[in-house]
């Protein structure tokens, strides 16, 4: 079984997903970021699945420190873009994009489209004592029209999950977190954690 003093390291610099993932491990899990490390590089994203990048970031960080890490990676895959922007959607709008810029893309290529249908994927990999394992979590949903809310970051303003009626940005972080596709992966991580 995990312990409390149980500590992984979530091989991100986006601290939107430390506090997300922190509100889900509560506090049996510690989670630590790369900049605890004094680590902060940008580590390549090269692959072209989500599982793919998300092993390549938690390699690239275990072979540098030698401890138990995890990373993520996420995909918006839209129905009527056959996908797009999936493994891509950080760098939609060019490879140093805004959240906004990319945003504005989406409603762009869906003005006028009406299948809206949408769901974000990701994939955690997991290397404890220096094994690999994988996670999924997926979350169906629509493209509003418009953007709405505040919270959240990347897609969130208008990406509008099936069992609700508001957005990923108005919901706030912890209806989000009890929803999301990184929730999802993530949860099923912490019970494998806490039943080994
Ligand atoms: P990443 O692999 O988690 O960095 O995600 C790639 C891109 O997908 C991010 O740059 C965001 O634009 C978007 N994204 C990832 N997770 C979320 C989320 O929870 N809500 C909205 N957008 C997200």
């Amino acid at each position: 079984m995990a312990t409390k003093s149980q500590t992984l390291v979530f091989v991100t610099h986006n601290k939107h997903k430390i506090s997300e993932v922190s509100a889900i491990t509560g506090s049996d899990i510690s989670v630590l970021g790369m900049a605890d490390f004094n680590f902060f590089e940008e580590i390549p994203e090269t692959a072209e699945t989500l599982e793919g990048n998300a092993l390549q970031k938690a390699r690239y960080f275990h072979s540098r420190f030698h401890c138990n890490c995890f990373a993520d990676d996420t995909g918006l895959e839209v129905e009527a873009l056959g996908g797009r922007p999936g493994v891509y959607s950080a760098r939609y709008a060019g490879e140093h994009a805004t959240y906004s810029q990319n945003v504005e893309k989406l409603l762009d290529e869906m003005r006028g489209v009406e299948n809206r249908r949408a769901r974000f994927v990701t994939v955690v990999a997991l290397i404890l004592d220096g094994r690999e394992y994988l996670f999924e979590g997926e979350i169906k949903g629509e493209i509003t029209r418009t953007p709405s809310g505040s919270s959240g970051f990347g897609y969130d303003p208008v990406f509008k999950p099936d069992l609700s009626d508001k957005t990923f940005a108005e919901l706030g972080e912890d209806e989000k977190n009890r929803c999301s596709h990184r929730g999802i992966a993530l949860r099923k991580m912490i019970t494998f954690l806490k039943n080994r």
